[in-house]
């Protein structure tokens, strides 16, 4: 009998692309924020009576910048609903998997981070939000995916907004200074499933597609594959401002799993579906 899994927030970006994944080797339950809220404690019965093998949660609070205003809102779906869907996981006997980020390091080590790094110093209220939702990933059988950049179908991402961006202007001045690994949902959410297949040791994995880049690199490659015509005018992150500070290195080094390949192929592939 096909292993039942529930994926929660199946609306996102990422959610979207694992119930595709997951979808023909098991029996998938896809819930949205409309079907369940994880900050909802009086609906975890719901998941106890389905009693489901795997619990993917990759629902979420991801707006970076809004986050630090909305702090209690953000803790609230990173962190303190990750103590219930772990409470819940255990008592199903089910794995667990959640999401991270490369935004819960500071951004100032040289060269990549592992999965032993500690994550500490992170610079903003997303980025502390999703460290404490680490710490609070209890289940006896978990798994914490960290990633970092994602682009995908089923959302707004910087790929998206360069090309609507260029669309309106002539030139575009792009973040130089913040390097990291650029990553297709397609891609994570099929490592996801590589994963589940061979359950390895439960634990930290670092997922994310190869070849670190900067966002001003990686929009001259949208450019490029799309034949888009605009200037493109490097910044440094002081002169481009935003509420939520962001690490200067966001690379994550997938030292555990098989590579992904090459976020500029990734990229590819995306640009031909949309
Ligand atoms: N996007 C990135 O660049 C990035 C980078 C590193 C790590 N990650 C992590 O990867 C995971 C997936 O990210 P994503 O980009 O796919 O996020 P996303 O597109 O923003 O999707 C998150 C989903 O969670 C839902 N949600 C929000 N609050 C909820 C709640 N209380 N109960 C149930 N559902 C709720 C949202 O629904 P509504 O829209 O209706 O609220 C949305 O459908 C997250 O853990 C994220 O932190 C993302």
């Amino acid at each position: 009998m096909a292993k039942k899994i529930l994926i929660l927030g199946a609306g996102g970006m990422l959610g979207a692309d694992l119930v595709k994944a997951f979808s023909e080797e098991y029996d998938v339950v896809a819930w949205t924020h409309k079907d369940f809220d994880i900050t909802d404690s009086f609906s975890f019965n719901k998941i106890k009576k389905l009693n489901p093998d795997i619990i993917i949660n990759s629902a979420a609070y991801t707006a970076v910048d809004q986050a630090e205003t909305e702090r209690d809102k953000a803790f609230l779906i990173n962190s303190e609903a990750i103590i219930s869907l772990s409470r819940v996981a255990d008592e199903c006997d089910a794995v667990l998997v959640n999401f991270s980020t490369d935004y819960v390091f500071s951004g100032e080590k040289n060269g990549g981070y592992v999965e032993t790094d500690p994550p500490s110093g992170a610079l903003n209220v997303y980025g502390r939000s999703k460290s404490k939702g680490e710490e609070n990933l209890k289940a006896k059988k978990h798994y914490l995916i960290r990633t970092s950049w994602l682009f995908g179908k089923n959302g707004k991402n910087f790929v998206r907004t360069m090309i609507d961006l260029a669309a309106k202007n002539q030139e575009l001045k792009i973040v130089a200074d913040q390097i990291g690994k650029p990553t297709y949902t397609a891609d994570l959410a099929q490592a996801v499933f590589d994963l589940m297949k061979d359950m390895p040791e439960f634990g930290i994995y670092h997922l994310v597609n190869e070849d670190a880049v900067s966002w001003c690199d990686f929009a001259k490659e949208i450019f490029k594959i799309k034949g888009i015509d605009v200037k493109v005018t490097p910044v440094t992150s002081a002169e481009f401002v935003r509420p939520a500070t962001r690490p200067k290195n966001s690379i994550l080094d997938n030292t555990k799993r098989p590579k992904l390949r090459s976020h500029t192929e990734a990229l590819k592939s995306y640009l031909k579906e949309i």
